[in-house]
C-alpha cells in the first residue's frame, strides 16, 4: 500500500491570491460598474523588447533548419549565455565568476524551490519574516520545519528573522544558528535593501559559523542607489558561502518565456564536497534545459541594443514605483520600498490589519493590493502595491488612493 508525502498535508493551504481574486470578484459582481486597478501580483505587463523579439525569431528559424536545429541543451546550459551570463552580471562587477559555476535553469522559483534538495533533511534554515512563500514551503514539503503553530503562522524549526519597522525592514543576525539563510534583497515583499557593508557582515557571519546563504537577486536591476550591491558576491568571502538565484523575468519581461540561473563557486564545500557538484548532479538527472530558444532570448539581453531597450522598462517600472511612493507619502502614508525595487511596501493607516486594509482600498478606491500578512507574521498591518502595472493606472490608482 502505497503511502503519500505527509509534509504535503502539513502546508497550512496557501489562500492569498485566491482569496485575493475570489474577494476582487465578488466586488466586481455586486459593482459591475467599478474600474478595477490591480496593483497586487507581481508580474511584469510591458511586452518583450524588440531585439529580444528578433533573437527569439531568428532562433524559431533555426530549429526549422536541419543544420541549426538544436535538440536537448547542456546540462549546465549553453555556454554562450552561461559566458554572457558570468561577465555581465558579475566580471564588469569585479566578481570572480566564470561561465562554468553558472547553471541555466528556468526560473529562480524553481531554483528556489529545489537547492534545499542537495543539504541535510535535519538542517535548520533562517527566513526573513516577511518572506517570498516559497523558500519556507518547499523546506516543509522536504520535512526540514518541524510542527506549525496555526495561531503564530510559524514552523517550531524555522528561525524566523523579524523585517520590521524596528529593523529598517532588513533582518539582524539571529540569536540561533542557522545552516542555511535565505536572503532576497531587493526585497520581495517590502522593497528593503541591504547596503554593501549590511551584506558583508551576513557573508562574514556565515562563514564564520559554517552556513550558506541563499541569496535571490531577482530584483537587482531595480537598484538605484550606489552603496547597494547587485550581487552577494560583491561581498568579500561570499565564494565560500554564498549561491546566488538570478532572473530574467522582472528585468527582461521573462514570466512567461521562464528564465534563469543560479550561481555555485567551486569554492563552496562541505568538507571536500563541492556544492557546484551535488547541483551539477543533480541538474543533470532531474533537469533537462531551458529551451535553445529562450537561452538565445536570454543571450540577447545582454546585447548593447537591448540593454539600452531594458534600461528603458526598468525605468518606466521605476516611474511607476516612484509615482506610488511620493503620491502615498503626500497623502500621509507611512511607506518604504520603491526606491531599488518595483515593491511599495506600505503601513495601514489606523491599526487597520491587512485585510481589512485590503477590503478599505477595494470598496473606497476599486484598487487591489496585497496584504502584507500574506507574507508572514510580520507583515501584518502592511500592505504590497506593485509598480508593474501601466503608469496610466498607477497614476489614477494613486489618485484614488489619495482622495479617500
Ligand atoms: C523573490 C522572488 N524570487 C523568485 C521569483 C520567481 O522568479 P522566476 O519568475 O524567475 O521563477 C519571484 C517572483 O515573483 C520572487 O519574488
Amino acid at each position: 500500500m502505497y503511502r503519500i508525502n505527509e509534509n504535503y498535508l502539513k502546508l497550512p493551504g496557501s489562500y492569498l491570491f485566491s482569496t485575493i481574486g475570489k474577494k476582487v470578484a465578488a466586488f466586481s459582481e455586486e459593482h459591475p460598474q467599478a474600474s478595477i486597478i490591480r496593483l497586487g501580483i507581481g508580474d511584469v505587463t510591458q511586452p518583450i523588447v524588440p531585439a529580444i523579439i528578433e533573437a527569439l525569431h531568428h532562433a524559431v528559424d533555426e530549429m526549422g533548419c536541419a543544420k541549426t536545429f538544436h535538440g536537448y541543451a547542456p546540462d549546465q546550459g549553453y555556454e554562450f549565455l552561461r559566458k554572457a551570463i558570468a561577465e555581465n552580471d558579475f566580471q564588469a562587477r569585479g566578481c570572480d565568476i566564470s561561465p562554468d559555476e553558472v547553471f541555466v535553469s528556468d526560473g529562480a522559483k524553481c531554483d528556489s524551490g529545489n537547492i534545499q534538495e542537495i543539504f541535510a533533511s535535519d538542517l535548520k534554515i533562517a527566513v526573513c519574516d516577511p518572506v517570498y512563500p516559497v523558500y519556507v514551503d518547499t523546506n516543509v514539503m522536504a520535512g526540514r520545519t518541524g510542527t506549525y503553530d496555526a495561531k503564530t503562522e510559524t514552523w517550531s524549526d524555522v528561525i524566523y528573522m523579524p523585517c520590521t519597522e524596528a529593523t529598517g525592514f532588513v533582518p539582524e543576525l539571529p540569536k540561533e544558528t542557522p545552516d542555511l539563510i535565505y536572503l532576497c534583497f531587493p526585497n520581495n515583499p517590502t522593497g528593503a535593501v541591504l547596503t554593501k557593508d549590511q551584506l558583508q557582515r551576513w557573508v562574514d557571519y556565515a562563514n564564520s559559523r559554517g552556513a550558506v546563504i541563499i541569496y535571490d537577486a531577482a530584483y537587482e536591476a531595480y537598484i538605484t542607489e550606489e552603496n547597494v550591491p547587485h550581487t552577494i558576491f560583491q561581498c568579500e568571502g561570499a565564494r565560500t558561502c554564498a549561491i546566488e538565484l538570478r532572473s530574467f523575468s522582472k528585468n527582461a519581461g521573462f514570466t512567461g518565456l521562464r528564465l534563469g540561473a543560479t550561481i555555485i563557486p567551486k569554492d563552496l564545500k562541505c568538507g571536500e564536497t563541492m556544492l557546484h557538484s551535488l547541483w551539477a548532479r543533480r541538474h543533470g538527472t532531474k533537469y533537462n534545459g531551458a529551451p535553445y530558444i529562450v537561452q538565445r532570448a536570454g543571450e540577447a539581453v545582454y546585447s548593447d541594443t537591448a540593454k539600452v531597450q531594458l534600461k528603458e522598462q526598468i525605468a518606466y517600472y521605476q516611474k511607476n514605483a516612484q509615482t506610488i511612493y511620493n503620491g502615498l507619502k503626500d497623502a500621509g502614508y507611512s511607506v518604504s520600498g520603491g526606491v531599488n525595487s518595483p515593491y511599495i511596501w506600505l503601513k495601514t493607516p489606523d491599526k487597520m490589519t491587512s485585510w481589512e486594509f485590503f477590503d478599505f482600498l477595494l470598496e473606497n478606491a476599486n484598487v487591489v493590493g496585497t496584504p502584507g500578512s500574506g507574507f508572514g507574521p510580520s507583515g501584518e498591518g502592511y500592505f504590497r502595491l506593485t509598480a508593474f502595472g501601466t503608469y496610466e493606472n498607477t497614476l489614477e490608482a494613486v489618485e484614488r488612493i489619495k482622495r479617500i
